[in-house]
């Protein structure tokens, strides 16, 4: 099934969706067979019973049971199928199989995290195996807002929330790279929350998770801070090359000096960098505006060692 999707609907790659897609574009004819003829029976009619004379006053009308009839058993027949054939694939879609390889995946602002039960994270990319069913449990992290997951061409879509668990289920069916797209406005970063779905043939799958599990002690504080940049969703924001984004760059940053929208400045050493990351609005650079950047006080104390070592790193 190597198809590229239609007008409509992208590639389809997982099995619920042709089960998906036949509901759509059952309502879709459904709905274009249906329009085309009210409007041309409104055509006709309007033509047949223009007025010609003045004088034309229309003949009383009279009742046909028949018609009357038909145009509610017809339209009842029509919203119950669509009604009997959604819960079916609703219910497809809401229970997962037992054996579902789970991955865990956390959203944050503005950025995905995976979890792998071997032990493998990975951020902005997930990786699956062709061919078996997954379920991904979602949520999304403390104090952060509403995301929502989705995967077009798996057609599979759920809101993730702060402080609760949802998930979906699918079974992809061909290796290849596919879409992850954010579809909850979630604020500046939304357009850029965006992240890259692996199907890798089962036993490649069975390989790359057995080598992807990083063990984080092992790391020098700079690499652990370029993970933590990397997980954390930092790049989404600051730049390593000097480019602005939604915040300031971190190339050239570390003792420089920074002004800051309410007139004060100082020189950016590491309790400032730490400061920074706790408490984002503490000191808002000039340009910049307050409000933008969540806290990352959650992280451990070694994590934000690490991100001040590694941005110290960027000259
Ligand atoms: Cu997260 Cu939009």
């Amino acid at each position: 099934m190597n198809d590229s999707g239609t007008f409509w609907l992208p590639e389809a790659a997982s099995t619920v969706a042709a089960e998906v897609d036949g509901l759509f574009y059952f309502v879709y004819w459904a709905s274009a067979i249906i329009f085309v003829g009210v409007v041309a029976a409104m055509i006709y009619l309007a033509y047949k019973y223009r007025r010609r004379d003045p004088n034309d006053r229309p003949e009383p009308v009279e009742e046909s049971r028949l018609l009357e009839i038909s145009w509610i058993v017809v339209p009842t027949i029509l919203v119950l199928l669509v009604f009997t054939w959604g819960f079916q694939t609703f219910v497809t879609l809401q229970t997962a199989p037992p054996n579902a390889y789970e991955i865990q995946g956390q959203a944050y602002s503005y950025g995905w995290n995976f979890e792998y039960p071997e032990g493998a994270q990975t951020t902005d990319e997930l990786y699956l195996p062709a061919d078996r069913p997954v379920q991904i449990r979602l949520s999304s992290r403390e104090g952060d807002v509403l995301h929502s997951f989705f995967l077009p061409q798996f057609r599979v879509k759920q809101d993730v929330l702060p402080n609760r668990y949802t998930s979906v289920w699918f079974e992809a069916t061909e290796p290849g790279t596919y879409e992850l797209f954010c579809t909850e406005y979630c604020g500046v970063g939304h357009s850029q929350m965006l992240g890259e779905v692996n199907v890798l043939p089962a036993d490649e799958f069975d390989e790359w998770v057995a080598e992807a599990g990083i063990n984080e002690d092992d790391l020098s504080l700079v690499e652990l801070g370029e993970l933590q940049y990397q997980r954390n969703g930092c790049q989404g924001c600051h730049s390593l090359d000097g480019s602005a984004m939604a915040g300031p760059t971190f190339q050239g940053l570390y003792e420089s000096e920074r002004a800051f929208a309410d007139a004060g400045s100082v020189e950016a050493d590491d309790n400032y960098l730490r400061e920074s990351i706790i408490e984002p609005d503490a000191k808002v650079v000039e340009g910049y505006g307050s409000g933008i950047m969540p806290s990352f006080a959650h992280l451990s104390e070694r994590d934000v060692t690490a991100l001040v070592e590694f941005i110290k790193e960027q000259e």
